[in-house]
């Protein structure tokens, strides 16, 4: 946590717990210190405006996403889009055309957007006679895995489109160019970006940073959204925990203990693998992804095991886990997971046949109704076997990470419901 966040709940407590004086203000007040804060850091970053967030990334993407698209509008993104970006597009009934992502059936990950991948879906016909208001992109993924987003971005504003990007897991790249990390949206010149800073800097759980950039997404929608749905009574101390785990990036001798410890990060990736240990290659070296699938162990069952023994995973799945090493000081990770992988090697029987298939989607789907729609209408609870052929009243999305596994999108509209 960053030094004046911790003296600060050393003080009298609750003494932090501030309503929204006029000297605080709040993130969409015209004065007060959360503005100049938030001044500052825009300025800092040469974008337009920043506002702080106390609902998440969650919160902030979907404010976003409202300042971008009206009610009936088309927003394209990706199939492993967060389910917050589907939560807003029922609130304000806009339609989401998903397009497909390159996938590996070795560990059942999605694999980060090429430029000839992205050119394809930008030219897929399905798209000749929609305008769409926006363009929403993940990156990094959930399990660090990063696009060159820069060109994405490119390639959309190309054809006029606004991009928001969600970058909840990759807020600290901003304050590492040069470092052999993948390049922040910020410094890409998206027309939005979401950082979560409780995941990807040291923020206290729910704080989170919407950037805004360019003409193309107007600032009073975006201040008009962020104050559709945020509280009218913002936590101050999340607001100053936004406000000090950016500030903590930028002071130069806790800037340098960071760096260390990506360096740190990178060498406990080499060292696993040099050790035999079955990691995969990303792009964010805090995330370290075991393929337990490599062995017949689906993610699951290592994920109790690890927990059993005292070393918890942020992200178990069919053929992986992935731990997040975050920005504290690692006890000697390499030693106790190589310790503890040996151990379930022998404890764990592994499965005769654990394969991963490829969900069966078409390069750019529409939904059959709008996710609104289906929201409205009666449902019913079916078992998911049955569910082949009908409509969702509401995506099928494990948390974590989620991201929807499951759907029943059409590309024929005719059909009837
Ligand atoms: C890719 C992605 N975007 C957005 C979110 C939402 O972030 P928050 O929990 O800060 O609302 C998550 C949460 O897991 C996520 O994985």
């Amino acid at each position: 946590m960053p030094r004046n966040i911790i003296k600060l709940l050393r003080k009298y407590p609750g003494s932090w717990d501030l309503p929204e004086l006029p000297e605080l203000g709040s993130p969409t007040t015209e004065k007060g210190l959360v503005v100049e804060a938030q001044n500052y850091f825009s300025k800092k970053f040469s974008t337009n405006q920043c506002w702080f967030g106390v609902n998440g990334a969650s919160g902030l993407i979907q404010s976003g996403i409202l300042a971008m698209a009206k009610r009936g509008n088309y927003l394209l993104m990706p199939r492993n889009i967060h389910t917050c970006v589907i939560k807003a597009c029922i609130i304000a009934n806009l339609t989401p055309i998903l397009f497909d992502i390159e996938y590996s059936e070795e560990t059942g990950h999605y694999l980060p957007i090429t430029t000839e991948w992205f050119k394809k879906v930008l030219n897929n016909k399905l798209l000749n006679d929609i305008q769409l208001a926006g363009i929403v992109l993940v990156n990094p993924y959930y399990q660090g895995y990063a696009s060159d987003i820069e060109s994405l971005i490119y390639l959309s504003h190309e054809r006029n489109i606004p991009v928001l990007v969600d970058e909840a897991h990759g807020a600290y790249f901003l304050f590492c160019d040069n470092y052999g990390l993948p390049k922040s949206a910020v410094s890409s010149k998206a027309d939005l970006v979401v950082h979560s800073l409780h995941k990807s800097l040291n923020g206290l759980s729910q704080t989170a940073i919407l950037w805004h950039n360019g003409t193309k997404v107007e600032h009073e929608n975006v201040q008009q959204s962020i104050n559709l749905l945020q509280t009218t009574s913002p936590n101050s101390l999340l607001l100053s925990s936004c406000e000090e785990s950016l500030n903590d990036w930028i002071e130069i001798n806790s800037l340098r203990n960071f760096q260390k410890r990506i360096n740190i990060a990178k060498n406990t990736f080499d060292e696993l693998f040099k050790r035999g240990i079955p990691v995969v290659r990303n792009d964010d070296p805090f995330k370290i992804i075991l393929n337990t699938g490599l062995y017949g162990i689906d993610g699951f069952s290592a994920d109790k095991f690890f927990y059993e023994n005292g070393l918890i995973a942020e992200l178990p799945e069919m053929m992986t886990i992935t731990f997040v090493l975050g920005f504290a000081k690692q006890k000697n990770f390499v030693g106790i997971l190589e310790n503890l992988w040996n151990k379930l090697l022998l404890t764990i029987k592994p499965h005769k046949q654990l394969k991963n298939i490829k969900p069966p989607f078409k390069s750019i789907q529409m939904p059959f109704i709008t996710p609104s729609e289906a929201w409205m209408k009666k449902s019913y609870k079916i078992p998911i076997k049955e569910s082949v052929g009908k409509v969702c009243a509401e995506i099928v999305c494990p948390y974590p990470p989620g991201i929807p596994f499951s759907d029943s999108w059409r590309n024929n509209r005719s059909r009837k419901s």
